[in-house]
């Protein structure tokens, strides 16, 4: 039986954070620079399996349970916190778990995954996967769990997500605070923690203001996803928060150092990104009370800071640093054109576009040909997006005025062959809204690669 006042316990389980054995928040006494303005980090590596997403573990294991389902082994993308959580909670429970995820999480987590005895599948994935990808994480996560005795409870559509933080995180909050909290601020990666605890937060005191943080695009911050890449989740709703703030990595690693070096707080990267980008927004005023979600600790992320701090590694002491790819200061203005696009008049649905190719448009299907052998529409041109970018014409009408159609799995990337098309001077390209994937829930006829050619 839990004791959370002599904290003794029978089962690793009994640890998980609620109201009644909340996770600690800590007042920021140094880096904050305010007069008034009170600011207390919520320290996440506290729960039992050391980051914010054990809770997002723990809640999608007891909502399946309660809901009867069989779960024998489970699968899931990740980017190493929820496949922590998931792995120890799978070894208490006696399942199978196996993560699918993008080598470029750093080598602590999937150490440390294998250490607690995770089938890992490691994939020259994206850091935030995308679905789509025939390679990804996602896809590969997916096909994984169409195994018999194999289940997907997928963080990234799954309520139970959110739910979590609505049941613990909000609650201890609003007790920890005395319901005096005027602000709350997470990181954004599935968006789980901001929409679940700024929806309770926002229910006790709806004046409470709910800040969300992201990363710039070509970001090198585990866990947390730029504002392109949120796009995939389910959870990211704007509307519900009264702030969304972009925070470059630069900012974000030298407020982690800050912290450790002034706060003697043991923060991560997305910990400093989520301070970063609160104390943009918050007033230093008289009765001002914040909370930021610090969602796990630096030990995690020593390579990390390795690349972004290299003056507090001198070279004689540590190896060479992996190399990266330096951000591209233009991937900014390509990421503005991808989103006028994905709002403008070039996108049609596919009931439009399927009407466009009867009439003799020119269907150019942009994915590899992993995803062809699924479904294909007959008669379309296969560039694979790649190709597109590295100059391929092909398979391009010559006519720069013809009428073209891009399409793909889900609609993102046609909408970059679009822009590529364009900006090879084709005058009269459209998008296919939803891809594939939103042509064949209209209806409209598609073809497996197996009966491709016949007839
Ligand atoms: C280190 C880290 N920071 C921030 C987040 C973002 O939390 P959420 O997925 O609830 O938006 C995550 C999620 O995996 C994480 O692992």
């Amino acid at each position: 039986m839990a004791d959370h006042t002599t904290r003794t316990y029978d089962s690793i389980l009994e640890l998980l954070p609620d109201a009644d054995n909340p996770t600690p928040i800590v007042r920021l006494n140094k880096v904050t620079g305010f007069e008034h303005a009170q600011v207390y980090a919520k320290l996440e590596w506290y729960n039992p399996f050391g980051a914010v997403k054990d809770r997002v573990a723990a809640n999608l294991v007891r909502a399946a349970e309660e809901r009867g389902e069989e779960l024998e082994n489970l699968v899931e993308p990740t980017s190493g916190n929820t496949g922590i959580g998931l792995a120890m909670i799978a070894n208490a429970k006696g399942y199978g778990f196996s993560a699918t995820l993008s080598k470029d999480v750093p080598l602590e987590k999937r150490a440390a995954l294998r250490i607690f005895g995770t089938d890992l599948v490691e994939l020259d994935d994206d850091l935030c996967p995308l679905p789509g990808q025939p390679e990804g994480a996602m896809q590969r996560a997916e096909e994984l769990a169409e195994r018999p005795g194999w289940r997907e409870l997928n963080q990234y559509q799954n309520p139970d997500n959110p739910d979590a933080h609505f049941r613990t995180t909000g609650p201890e909050i609003w007790r920890q605070t005395g319901g005096s909290i005027t602000h709350f601020a997470a990181s954004l990666g599935t968006c789980g923690t901001i929409t679940g605890t700024g929806r309770y937060l926002k229910q006790q005191n709806p004046d409470v203001k709910v800040i969300g943080v992201h990363p710039t695009e070509g970001h090198d911050i585990p866990g947390v996803r730029s504002r392109r890449a949120l796009g995939v989740t389910e959870f990211f709703l704007p509307d519900e928060y009264d702030a969304v703030v972009e925070v470059a990595d630069a900012d974000a690693y030298h407020l982690a150092k800050r912290l450790n070096q002034e706060e003697s707080i043991i923060a991560g990267p997305s910990s400093a990104l989520a301070l970063a980008g609160a104390l943009r927004e918050i007033p230093d005023e008289p009765g001002v009370v914040a909370v930021v979600i610090f969602p796990d600790n630096v030990f995690k992320y020593t390579s990390s800071f390795q690349r972004h701090l290299p003056e507090l590694f001198p070279a004689d002491t540590l190896p060479e640093p992996q190399a990266v790819a330096p951000a591209n200061p233009f991937a900014g203005h390509l990421e503005a054109a991808f989103e006028f696009a994905k709002h403008g008049p070039d996108v049609v649905d596919a009931g439009t576009a399927a009407a466009q190719f009867d009439d003799g448009a020119v269907l150019i299907d942009v994915r590899g040909p992993a995803e062809l052998e699924r479904a294909r529409i007959a008669g379309a041109v296969n560039v694979p997006l790649p190709e597109l970018s590295q100059g391929r014409t092909d398979g391009l009408p010559t006519d720069k005025d013809a009428p073209v159609l891009t399409l793909c799995a889900a609609g993102t990337r046609s909408l970059y062959a679009l822009l590529l098309l364009k900006a090879q001077g084709y005058r009269n390209v459209k998008s296919v809204d939803g891809g594939i994937a939103a042509w064949a829930a209209a209806g409209l006829p598609t073809e497996q690669r197996s009966t491709a050619g016949v007839g």
